[in-house]
């Protein structure tokens, strides 16, 4: 059904007479019909054709529909589209509609594909060798290590200011900012807001005073604000017709939108605040919300322009106290990813940026030809690693986003499982973010035959610090000096609801996991908390309920608890055997019908990647199609 333009307005008239005006009758009409996977690929036919006209127009008619369709606020609308729209626009001008990559990005950007089979490739690994002699347990004391994440700090946190407003950050002033606000911030942070930088310090001050001292820290990523509430998803308005004249320009005003002057100085004031308040090595990965546009890292760098080079110039100078002078230089010609052994140990802790395996990071859709290494992070990981195994010593592995969860590429977790099976022996552990949760993946060798004996590695992934989804925390690690893997996890964490969390929080220690789930699985005394342990904890949870709620109360630190019935508990013990993201259960049930299996697909993915990738232009996207 062909769709009228009854009024134009100005700023979409030398797009008419460039296309005839039916361009932005294609784009309406495809945005309306789209429901499912094939109606998707439809629709980035007219996308195509409109990015080719130029950025300008895309940006333009995006911003129009948008604010039309009250997918948005106005200046969110305009101010995400702004950033990111021409992102999209340079794929598609890069990419056929009809192909692979454009399912992937019908997948990332609408929820309106399933991602297709992963692509088979062999990275290149050395030959296995027998078995390493692995260092043994002699049984001496443990040292800490400290697992901190998902800062999440809003420098620009103002106390008193409103923290129930309706832009996506809070507790700042805005000029539109009542007088007299309802739920004024309080001085160390709100449910609904990022972390003000007071409660950062309070954090690392607790990290600086634990009892017997910590060895060093590791912090996975998420320096910069990100998302302080998740807002109510609107009824979506159908748009048939363009007919306003453009409001383009009048909402400049968009300052919630994290730019890359304000990143710049957030990864700086951490980097600072960090060597200032702990007297022991940190060894920081970097994460989605550490650059700008949030989630954009190029994948081609061709055009320096276009390059985050500028968060890995900034890292690899802040970085540079903790780390030897090969990492700080792996920093800056790495993508943010280094290789760095600890003082004084035979353990070596290797940080990869994660972002170029985000499905959310949109610049990895540019190209019809399977790109199966981007920045050739994999092959980096794969050599660190070969060099650890010589040296007879064991690695960790850090990185920002757990690569088991639907929100990672499937290519590149499978590719980079292949990594993890053949250094199974020489890795000791991986330690992630990104969900703000307390959880943990297992790999198998053989991920259809789920097994404490098949089980060879596991990610522990830490909570956060930031307020919003939960009780601020971090995790300290008992860690055997010889073996260098973990004999025990602690929670430590401060409670939002206390009164003297606005004076001086108080930090404790909220579980022990050794303490906790150690009698459940019978756990012996001088054994670590191995995969095969947390392989055998799921299987405790599978069977007991009361087991398993305890589990999910300690997700949020007891601070926003959701309920979790037989279905959902499958679901996450599901989760919990997949660090490779092919394996998760985060897909709909097989067999519902497909239109309605997109849909709620689609509801999940607005809904639950809000709150790890930030406001961004997936989510509106997504809000524009008749799906919604
Ligand atoms: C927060 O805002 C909502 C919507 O404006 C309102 O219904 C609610 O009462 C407010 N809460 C507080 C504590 O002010
Ligand atoms: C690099 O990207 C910028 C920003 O999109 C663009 O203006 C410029 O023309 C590009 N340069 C090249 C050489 O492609
Ligand atoms: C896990 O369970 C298996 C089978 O019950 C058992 O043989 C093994 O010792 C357990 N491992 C750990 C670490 O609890
Ligand atoms: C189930 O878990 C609860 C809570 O950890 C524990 O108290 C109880 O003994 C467990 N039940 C069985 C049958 O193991
Ligand atoms: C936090 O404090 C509130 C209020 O004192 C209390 O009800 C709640 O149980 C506490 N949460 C935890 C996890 O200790
Ligand atoms: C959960 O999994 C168990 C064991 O696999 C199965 O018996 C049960 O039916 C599942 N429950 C739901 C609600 O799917």
């Amino acid at each position: 059904m062909r769709v009228f333009l009854r009024f134009l307005p100005a700023f979409l008239l030398p797009l008419a007479l460039a296309t005839g005006s039916t361009l932005i009758d294609d784009v309406l009409a495809a945005l309306n019909n789209a429901v499912d996977c094939t109606s998707c690929h439809a629709l980035l036919v007219p996308l195509k054709a409109l990015a080719h006209v130029g950025d300008t127009a895309f940006v333009d008619l995006f911003t129009e529909t948008c604010i039309q369709s009250g997918a948005e606020d106005p200046d969110v609308c305009q101010g995400i589209i702004s950033a990111e729209g021409p992102i999209i626009a340079h794929d598609l001008r890069q990419i056929s509609p009809a192909g692979q990559t454009a399912t992937k990005l019908c997948d990332a950007l609408f929820g309106l594909c399933e991602p297709p089979p992963v692509n088979l490739f062999r990275v290149q690994l050395p030959p296995a060798h027998p078995v390493p002699r692995l260092p043994r347990s002699t049984g001496k004391k443990p040292f800490q290590v400290v697992h901190m994440s998902d800062v999440h700090i809003d420098r620009e946190y103002t106390v008193g200011a409103d923290a129930n407003c309706t832009k996506n950050i809070c507790c700042r002033i805005f000029a539109d900012s009542p007088q007299n606000p309802g739920e004024p911030a309080g001085p160390n942070g709100n449910p609904r807001c990022d972390s003000p930088p007071s409660l950062a310090d309070s954090m690392l001050q607790a990290v600086a005073n634990l009892d017997g001292g910590v060895k060093f820290s590791i912090f996975t990523g998420d320096v910069v604000e990100g998302l302080a509430r998740v807002l109510p998803l609107p009824a979506r308005r159908l748009i048939k017709t363009i007919f306003v004249s453009c409001v383009c320009g009048k909402y400049t005003g968009a300052t919630w939108l994290v730019d890359k002057p304000e990143v710049m100085a957030d990864l700086r004031a951490f980097d600072a605040q960090l060597l200032a308040r702990l007297p022991q090595p940190v060894f920081p990965a970097i994460g989605n919300h550490d650059s700008a546009p949030v989630n954009s890292f190029p994948r081609d760098s061709t055009n320096a322009t276009l390059d985050s080079q500028w968060v890995f110039d900034v890292q690899s100078e802040g970085w540079a106290p903790w780390l030897d002078s090969v990492a700080t230089r792996q920093v800056k010609h790495v993508s943010g990813s280094y290789s760095a052994l600890v003082p004084g140990t035979r353990l070596r802790i290797i940080s990869i940026n994660t972002q170029y395996w985000y499905k959310q990071n949109f610049w990895l859709y540019d190209s019809d030809t399977p790109q199966p290494d981007p920045k050739g992070l994999l092959a980096f990981l794969a050599r660190e690693l070969h060099f650890t195994e010589i040296a007879g010593q064991r690695a960790w592995i850090i990185g920002h986003i757990p690569l088991g969860k639907e929100d990672i590429t499937e290519d590149q977790s499978n590719y980079y499982d292949q990594i993890v099976q053949r250094f199974q022996h020489t890795i000791a552990g991986q330690f992630f973010g990104h969900s703000h949760k307390d959880q943990f993946e297992i790999a198998y060798s053989d991920f259809e035959d789920q097994a404490a004996f098949n089980a060879v590695s596991v990610g522990l992934i830490a909570p956060a610090l930031t307020p919003t989804s939960g009780n601020p925390a971090f995790k300290v690690y008992d860690v055997d000096p010889d073996t260098y893997e973990i004999m025990d996890v602690r929670v430590m964490f401060t409670n939002i609801t206390e009164p003297s969390f606005q004076t001086s929080p108080v930090w404790k220690e909220y579980y022990s996991a050794r303490g906790t789930y150690g009698p459940l699985v019978g756990l012996h005394p001088q054994e670590p908390l191995s995969p095969a342990f947390w392989h055998n904890l799921t299987e405790v949870f599978a069977a007991n309920d009361t087991a398993f709620q305890l589990f999910n109360t300690f997700l949020s630190r007891g601070g926003a608890v959701s309920i979790c019935d037989s279905n959902c508990r499958n679901v996450s013990i599901c989760d919990m055997r997949a660090l490779r993201s092919e394996n998760n259960c985060d897909h709909p049930a097989a067999g519902a019908p497909f239109r309605k299996r997109s849909a709620s697909r689609g509801r999940a993915f607005a809904r639950d990647f809000v709150e790890c990738s930030g406001p961004n232009i997936g989510h509106i996207f997504f809000r524009l199609t008749a799906s919604y």
